[in-house]
């Protein structure tokens, strides 16, 4: 099939505003994780976007998700997107991740939807709790609890990697990093599957109204019983010069970090654990030669981008031959643009000695994701650990490894091994 015909078979008939090209109007509600897969490579339906004759700018119109589905413009190519990330004088991040909006709250979700210059302070404020020497220090209790689960059944020889370990270890990880009741687990699960994937409004906005009770009355706790967890340092933090937070600040900032730092690398284990059952050369790789976990995990993160942003238009420009308006959104599709053959050679290719990775899993410019270097070392630990006491494992017989090539990824992926 050539890009045209590929094209020609996503165009539809979907209404779209008047300043968009009637040849552009397309569906690509299969991409971003709502058509589950059986690939080995499940992003690789979205790759002939980023193809070098494939248009550079398309208007998706049936957009799940997206302000009640309303239509968007879609980039694909690698630097297109990088424009979008990195050009805060034409696109701007307000409005992002404001689910809370839905039931009527005004508070922004910080730092994710402020701008730059303003954006800048929120960053310096997080920024020594995220950056590598706080993660350093992190690193000994990673460890240890990654051990001790891994222990827990490397003996039994199977485990549901993504039920009973993926979910489980970046949770508590994060829940001790910010100092929330252990207990809580199952409900802060609950509460966000219900925000980011119920289809139904009620359910959604019940969980919104719980988890922001809970976050609330927890900052209060905080205030009056200090600690030493992020929360607590959060609330009796300096911003600007010596000045405290509002308490508007004060739950964006903790309600944004709770959303951001529970599912992500949960999503991002279990399809790595995907890909190496369903391509053991790469166990094998790592296996023999730990050295190349680093490079390995970049490469998991290239070829697994669970999300893809969106900006809104700043003002009426035009570009690649078409006219945004101010307002307008543009959505990035980091699962075309890791895989854009202009930068990554033989991008479809799982190679982890790749250089010069630089993918848009965790985005670019200012809103690059704050918990990358806490990601980064949670999957680098877990393989080190992991290889040290799990022989070759496989996909259980009959298990059924469909994914959901996005953020819902794969509910259960059971494993098994050898026992020696
Ligand atoms: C593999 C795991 C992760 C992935 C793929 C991921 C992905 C992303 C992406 C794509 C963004 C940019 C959103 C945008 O520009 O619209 C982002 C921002 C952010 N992420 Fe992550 N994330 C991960 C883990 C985490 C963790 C563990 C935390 C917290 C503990 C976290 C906290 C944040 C925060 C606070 C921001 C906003 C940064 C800013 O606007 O300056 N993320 N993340």
């Amino acid at each position: 099939m050539t890009i045209e015909d590929k094209l020609q078979s996503v165009r539809t008939d979907a209404p779209a505003p008047d300043h968009v090209p009637r040849d552009l109007v397309v569906d690509l509600s299969w991409t971003m994780g709502f058509n589950p897969n059986n690939l080995v490579d499940p992003y690789e339906p979205c790759g002939w976007l980023s193809a070098p004759n494939a248009p550079p700018i398309l208007y998706n119109a049936v957009a799940h998700g997206h302000r009640h589905g309303a239509g968007l413009w879609v980039v694909t190519h690698y630097k297109d997107i990088e424009r979008v990330y990195t050009d805060n004088d034409y696109f701007s991040n307000k409005g992002t991740a404001e689910f809370q909006a839905l039931i009527g709250e005004t508070f922004r979700s910080i730092p994710v939807a402020v701008d730059p210059p303003e954006h800048s302070k929120y960053r310096v404020f997080l920024m020594p709790h995220f950056g590598p020497a706080a993660i350093k220090k992190m690193e000994d209790g990673i460890r240890a609890l990654v051990i001790e689960m891994i222990e827990e059944f490397a003996d039994k020889g199977e485990v549901d990697v993504a039920w009973d370990f993926g979910r489980v270890f970046p949770v508590r990880v994060f829940m001790r990093l910010m100092g929330f009741p252990a207990p809580m687990f199952e409900q802060f699960l609950d509460w966000e599957w219900d925000i980011l994937h119920a289809s139904e409004p009620e359910k959604r906005m019940d969980a919104l109204r719980g988890v922001l009770a809970f976050l609330r009355s927890f900052i209060a706790e905080k205030e009056a019983e200090p600690d030493d967890a992020l929360v607590s340092k959060i609330v009796h933090g300096k911003i600007e010069g010596g000045r405290a937070l509002t308490e508007e600040e004060k739950i964006g900032i903790v309600w944004f970090l709770w959303l951001g730092g529970l599912d992500t690398v949960a999503a991002t284990i279990s399809q790595m654990f995907r890909r190496m059952v369903l391509q053991p050369e790469i166990q094998a790789q790592l296996r023999e030669n730990p050295t190349l976990i680093n490079s390995a995990v970049e490469e998991f993160l290239r070829t697994q981008p669970i999300l893809g942003s969106v900006r809104s238009a700043k003002r009426d420009f035009e570009w690649h031959g078409v006219q945004i308006k101010a307002g307008d959104s543009v959505q990035c599709l980091n699962c075309a643009g890791n895989f854009d053959p202009e930068q990554f050679a033989d991008p479809r290719t799982f190679d982890m000695t790749r250089a010069n990775n630089r993918h848009f899993t965790f985005t670019a410019g200012v809103h690059l994701c704050l918990g990358a270097t806490l990601a980064r070392r949670e999957l680098r630990v877990l393989l080190e650990e992991w290889f040290k006491r799990v022989p070759e494992f496989r996909l259980k017989p009959g298990a059924d490894a469909t994914v959901f090539p996005g953020l819902l990824s794969i509910r259960n992926l059971p494993l098994v091994w050898d026992r020696e």
